[in-house]
């Protein structure tokens, strides 16, 4: 098994190569003046198995074109086996058609991946697993949740409440749970799906004085743990923390979240950010060792 290292994803494939001991191939990558992607390994795969490490988060669709450009490359170099390695993947949320004429946009990109040459995936917290039942490949997702509870256990927070900001989100803190003991409970929200505008549901918990840790699978504008933080203030949270598997934080999301009270961010390398505090590197190489 050898490692690509995609350029979305260099830092985290070199401590994943590193963990588990294995290579990795050297690639050049560079862009046209016109914007156009070009690579080249520099290193034959013939008969290796390849694990292409490559994150497609913003900007996700020129992310997804250069894993697409490597696996085709991996393929042209008679790789034996290609696994795309995704922490974050991109358009996992739009895995059915909500409104009549949509795409299924997940359901595109599998496509795409697989005439590139992807022979199975490996991804981290998708909002919801099924949506790799989409894949015409094997797929499979693992959990970033143990390794942010470990984070707030090593801090030693005490009466702790796990919150899922919406219903999608529940298997989080329960899995959370067994780490951190305390409690949990989850938030019911809404997303107009015209608009986009979010509305929580009016929902009692029972957090007075407790320190309550958001736990949501992604971050991008920050208005679902920007609104579920408020909530737990309104309730008498007495500190509030939030984990995030992926941090996108667009714009001036981590901002927001702030201003709320909330006392830290804390995201996984799935996406490089300065709330990024808790590497995947342990956990995927364990999962590429297996044979991803
Ligand atoms: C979807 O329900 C996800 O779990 C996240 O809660 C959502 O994507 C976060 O988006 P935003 O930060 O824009 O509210």
């Amino acid at each position: 098994m050898k490692i690509v290292a995609g350029p979305a994803s260099e830092q985290l494939a070199k401590k994943i190569a590193e963990l588990s001991d294995l290579e990795t191939v050297p690639l050049s990558c560079r862009t046209y003046p016109d914007g156009e992607f070009y690579v080249r390994l520099e290193a034959p795969l013939d008969g290796e198995e390849v694990s292409i490490v490559q994150t497609t988060s913003p900007p996700q669709d020129t992310r997804i074109l250069q894993l697409a450009l490597i696996a085709d490359a991996a393929r042209r170099a008679h790789a034996k086996k290609i696994t795309a390695v995704v922490p974050y993947l991109a358009y996992a949320r739009q895995d059915k058609m909500f409104l009549q004429g949509e795409a299924i946009s997940i359901e595109t990109v599998a496509r795409m991946l697989k005439a590139a040459g992807v022979d199975s995936l490996l991804t981290v917290n998708v909002h919801e697993e099924k949506v790799l039942r989409r894949f015409p490949f094997p797929a499979r997702m693992v959990s970033a949740v143990p390794l942010l509870s470990n984070y707030f256990k090593r801090k030693d927070v005490q009466n702790v409440f796990a919150l899922a900001p919406d219903d999608g989100s529940k298997w989080l803190v329960e899995e959370a749970k067994t780490i951190l003991g305390g409690e949990s409970g989850y938030l019911e929200k809404q997303r107009d799906p015209h608009t986009g505008q979010l509305t929580m549901k009016e929902k009692s918990l029972n957090v007075k004085g407790k320190t309550v840790v958001i736990f949501d699978d992604v971050i991008s504008t920050g208005g679902t743990v920007t609104q579920a933080a408020k909530a737990m203030f309104d309730d008498g949270a007495s500190a509030v923390y939030v984990a995030c598997v992926h941090p996108l934080l667009v714009g001036d999301a981590a901002k927001r979240i702030l201003e709320t009270g909330v006392t830290e961010i804390v995201g996984t390398d799935s996406v490089a950010s300065n709330v990024s505090r808790v590497s995947l590197a342990p956990l995927l190489s364990k999962e590429i060792g297996k044979g991803a």
